[in-house]
C-alpha cells in the first residue's frame, strides 16, 4: 500500500491523501481522502498512471469536500463518508459503518472509525499493512486529531464528545501508529504546547526545527502516537506543570480535577490561541 500525503497550499494548510496498492498488475481501488483541489489530485494520479475509484470525506466541512465535484466529473468516482453526512455532502453514494474494513491490496486495508466531536459526521481511517509479521499502522484523522493538537468544536461539534473520541480511540492506538491529519497546524500547535508546558523539551526541539522556515515547512515527517504522547497536551492531561499553569486561568482546576475537565479547559484556551 502507498499513502501519498499531499500538501495543498490552501489558506487552511489542508492535506489531501491518495491511497493505492503498489501491485499494479491487478486492478485495485484508488482512494482520495479529503480532496481540496481536484486538478492537483488529477495531475498527481496521471503522473502515476492511476485512475481514481473512490473519494472518502472524513467529514462534511467545505475544505474537506471542495475537490469532490471535479473528481466525480473526471473519474466518475464514488463518494463515501459517515452515514450522518447524508444530505450534507452532495452526491454521497454510501455511508461507512464503524468497524467496516475496506480492501486496499492483498496486504492492506482501512478500518473505519466513528470519531465524533469536531462534527457528528466524522470518520477516521485506520490503515493496516502487514509486512514481515508486523502490522504497520497509520490513522487518517481529518479534523479530529492533529499533530500536537485536536480539532475545534465550534462548527457543529461538542468538546465533551471530542474528549471521548480522543481518550477512548486515539489514546489507545499502538505507539507506532503514524498520524495523518487534515491540516498542517504543527507549528501553531507546538507554540500552544510550549505556552502551557514550558519545560516540554521534545516540543521545544521540534518547534525550533520548524521555526526557521515556517510557513513553508510543510514536508515534515509524520509523527507517531508515541511522539504525540510527548508533545500533544490533549494526551498529557495528567501533567503537573500543565495543571498548575491552567489553574491560573481556571481557578477551579486542581491536581485532582478529572482529565475531562482539563481537556475542556485546554480546548477553550486553544479556541483563542
Ligand atoms: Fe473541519
Amino acid at each position: 500500500m502507498i499513502c501519498d500525503r499531499i500538501f495543498t497550499n490552501s489558506p487552511l494548510r489542508n492535506f489531501s491523501y491518495i491511497i493505492y496498492s503498489e501491485d499494479n498488475k491487478k486492478p485495485h481501488n484508488v482512494y482520495c481522502i479529503d480532496p481540496w483541489d481536484s486538478q492537483q489530485i488529477i495531475s498527481h494520479l496521471e503522473k502515476r498512471g492511476l485512475k481514481l475509484s473512490h473519494i472518502i470525506n472524513t467529514h462534511e466541512h467545505f475544505d474537506h469536500i471542495r475537490g469532490n465535484d471535479g473528481l466525480v466529473e473526471f473519474y466518475n468516482a464514488k463518494i463515501w463518508a459517515h452515514p450522518n453526512a447524508e444530505g450534507l455532502i452532495p452526491n454521497m453514494d454510501r455511508g461507512l459503518q464503524a468497524g467496516e474494513k475496506i480492501h486496499i491490496s492483498n496486504a492492506s486495508y482501512f478500518e473505519v472509525m466513528d470519531t465524533p466531536g469536531h462534527t457528528f459526521a466524522h470518520i477516521s481511517l485506520l490503515l493496516h499493512q502487514k509486512e514481515h509479521n508486523n502490522n504497520k499502522l497509520a490513522v487518517i484523522c481529518g479534523d479530529t486529531f492533529f499533530n500536537a493538537g485536536v480539532g475545534r468544536c465550534d462548527s457543529g461539534g461538542d468538546p465533551n464528545i471530542l474528549y471521548e473520541s480522543i481518550s477512548e480511540q486515539f489514546n489507545s492506538l499502538a505507539d507506532h501508529t503514524y498520524i495523518y491529519p487534515g491540516h498542517d497546524y504543527m507549528y501553531n500547535n507546538l507554540g500552544f504546547t510550549l505556552k502551557y508546558e514550558k519545560n516540554n523539551q521534545h516540543a521545544r526541539e521540534i518547534f525550533k526545527k520548524y521555526e526557521k522556515d515556517f510557513p513553508s515547512s510543510n514536508q515534515y515527517q509524520p509523527t507517531t502516537i508515541a511522539i504525540e504522547r510527548k508533545i500533544n497536551l490533549f494526551l498529557r492531561l495528567h501533567i503537573t506543570e500543565l495543571r498548575l499553569e491552567l489553574a491560573q486561568y481556571f481557578p477551579n482546576l486542581s491536581q485532582n480535577s478529572s482529565d475531562r475537565e482539563v481537556f475542556l479547559a485546554l480546548r477553550q484556551l486553544r479556541n483563542t490561541w
